[in-house]
């Protein structure tokens, strides 16, 4: 991936060259976000580790921040990457969007700075613009948020012009409208309030409608496009699948936004409204997940049919990370989200472990995955390789992290089942309750777990990373050969 800029077969494909620029920088960030989390993981063990040095708050900023940023980064490469395609000529104002990356990246590295280095003190008008938000998973300062919004003005305005200039296909269409409602709610979680259940109020309109609602829309564009280019699916039922989606994502995901308004003072008719709308939230996620595995398996019949011998897939660690992700977004979002989601389970589970165990297993199974998958298709194109397939590391990387992200989620799910038993049902909630369920050995095995299956999902990504360095020129020179 390194070389892939400099030496691709792009020619002078300048949008495609900043995708994996994009990508670069989202790999990056994805292996600090998993060194904090293990820095984290560490310190639920021996909570003496790194204290007033590294603390336990940092690792953890660092680790749910650099999650979003490195999502968000890998997803602004997947569309620089999947433009001139769609529309059939050359991203318009590609210039400034290249300086928008510099930008960007100059000021996600400042924030990161001072997060390491501010780690504690006052919360003032001050630090609210130069340090620390303190909205979890969005917490860039004031100053670095007004720097989000106009380079996300600048690719959005890349991003539309092209698409009004060039051809507009469906999933083009689906991606620009998309998009806009994406950035824009960026802008609720920006403004602040002392009252905590306004902030939260209006800060879940941007984590709960970004992840069930319209990045769940963005992935499944990502899918339809992936299907499209790796098994030659068909645009026509790609297309319809997503339209589906799309209605129905947006039926349940905007007003399942009632599943966190349960506890935080607001009004209780959210109890209904959450309740049925989220519950009703895993059905376009089983949506998705028989699209790809329809698509793919019609795809594959029809090949076979043809007489064409083997798959007709042409990228091999591309589609495992897709079909990875038809899987983990069901699992992870819909059945670990529909566990809880109910007000009467909910009001035993809430912030416990089990929802740690459901957001590793949502933002890995959902997200993680597929941009992993946009990542080898991107590397591919770079190399001008014909058929990518999957070799020993690339099997290692998608089965250890995949393996590893499992084995946290099982281990923190047991954590959480036991502080709901101990900690709610039996001693009703409370400081006391809280420390007794935690120092119980169900909890203590649980995070050791959690330890060892996140050293795991390390040694993976140690296999991802390696890989993704070294697979393109391999294959490259094996194709030369050939
Ligand atoms: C890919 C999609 C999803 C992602 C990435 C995701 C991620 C998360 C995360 C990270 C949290 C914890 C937030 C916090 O720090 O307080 C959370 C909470 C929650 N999620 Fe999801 N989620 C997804 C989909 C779903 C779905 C489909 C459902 C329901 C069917 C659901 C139900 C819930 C509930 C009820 C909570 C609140 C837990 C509590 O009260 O402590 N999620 N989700
Ligand atoms: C090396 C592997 C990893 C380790 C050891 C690890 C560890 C941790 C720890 C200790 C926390 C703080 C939990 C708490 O406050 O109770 C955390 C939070 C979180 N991590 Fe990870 N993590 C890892 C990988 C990942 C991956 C791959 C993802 C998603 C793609 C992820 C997503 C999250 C999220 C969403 C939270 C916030 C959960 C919540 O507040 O409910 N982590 N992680
Ligand atoms: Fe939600």
């Amino acid at each position: 991936m390194l070389t892939s800029i400099k030496t691709n077969n792009f020619a002078g494909d300048k949008s495609k060259e900043l995708a994996m620029m994009y990508f670069r920088v989202a790999i990056i960030l994805f292996g600090a976000q998993l060194l904090m989390g293990l820095i984290a993981a560490f310190q639920f063990i021996v909570p003496g580790f790194l204290f007033e040095l590294f603390d336990f708050s940092v690792a953890r900023t660092v680790h749910i921040n650099a999650l979003v940023v490195w999502m968000l980064y890998a997803m602004i490469g997947s569309v620089y990457f999947m433009l001139p395609d769609e529309t059939g000529i050359e991203t318009v104002g590609i210039g400034i969007g290249k300086l928008a990356f510099w930008v960007l990246t100059a000021a996600v590295t400042v924030v990161v700075l001072v997060y390491i280095f501010v780690q504690i003190g006052a919360g003032t008008e001050a630090s609210i613009w130069f340090i620390n938000e303190g909205r979890e998973y969005l917490e860039a300062p004031r100053w670095a948020d007004i720097g989000i919004v106009v380079v996300v003005l600048t690719f959005y305005a890349n991003v539309f012009l092209t698409y009004m200039k060039g051809e507009k296909t469906g999933l083009m269409t689906v991606m620009v409208a998309n998009l806009l409602a994406v950035s824009g709610l960026y802008l609720a979680g920006m403004f602040f309030t002392d009252n905590i259940s306004m902030d939260q109020y209006w800060w879940w309109w941007v984590i709960h409608l970004w992840v069930e609602a319209t990045w769940e829309v963005f992935v499944g564009t990502l899918a339809a496009f992936a299907l499209i280019r790796l098994i030659g699916a068909k645009r026509e039922v790609v297309e319809m699948w997503l339209w589906i989606e799309v209605l129905m994502l947006f039926g349940s995901g905007v007003l399942g936004l009632g599943h966190h308004y349960f506890w935080i003072g607001t009004p209780e008719y959210w109890w209904e409204i959450g309740a049925l709308f989220s519950a009703l939230e895993p059905v376009p996620l089983v949506a998705m997940f028989v699209h790809v595995l329809y698509d793919w398996g019609k795809e594959q019949g029809i090949a076979k049919g043809k007489g064409i011998e083997g798959s007709v897939l042409t990228n091999g660690p591309a589609m495992a990370w897709i079909v990875m992700n038809a899987f983990g977004n069901f699992l992870g979002a819909g059945i670990w989200g529909f566990f809880h989601t109910l007000p009467q389970v909910n009001i035993y589970t809430h912030g416990t472990q089990f929802t740690a165990a459901h957001g590793h297993l949502a933002f890995f199974g959902a997200y993680a995955t597929i941009l992993v998958g946009m990542m080898y298709i991107g590397l591919q194109s770079a190399y001008g390789i014909k058929v990518l397939k999957a070799n020993f590391k690339s099997k290692m990387g998608i089965t250890l992290i995949s393996f590893g992200v499992m084995g946290m989620t099982i281990a923190l799910t047991v954590a959480g089942y036991e502080q709901v038993l101990v900690e709610r049902a039996e001693l009703g909630g409370g400081w006391e309750a809280f420390f007794t369920a935690q120092n119980l050995p169900w909890y203590i095995q649980g995070q050791l777990w959690r330890m060892i299956m996140g050293v795991v999902t390390f040694i993976g990504f140690i296999y991802l990373v390696w890989d993704l360095l070294t697979i393109g020129n391999t294959q490259k020179t094996l194709q030369e050969q050939a």
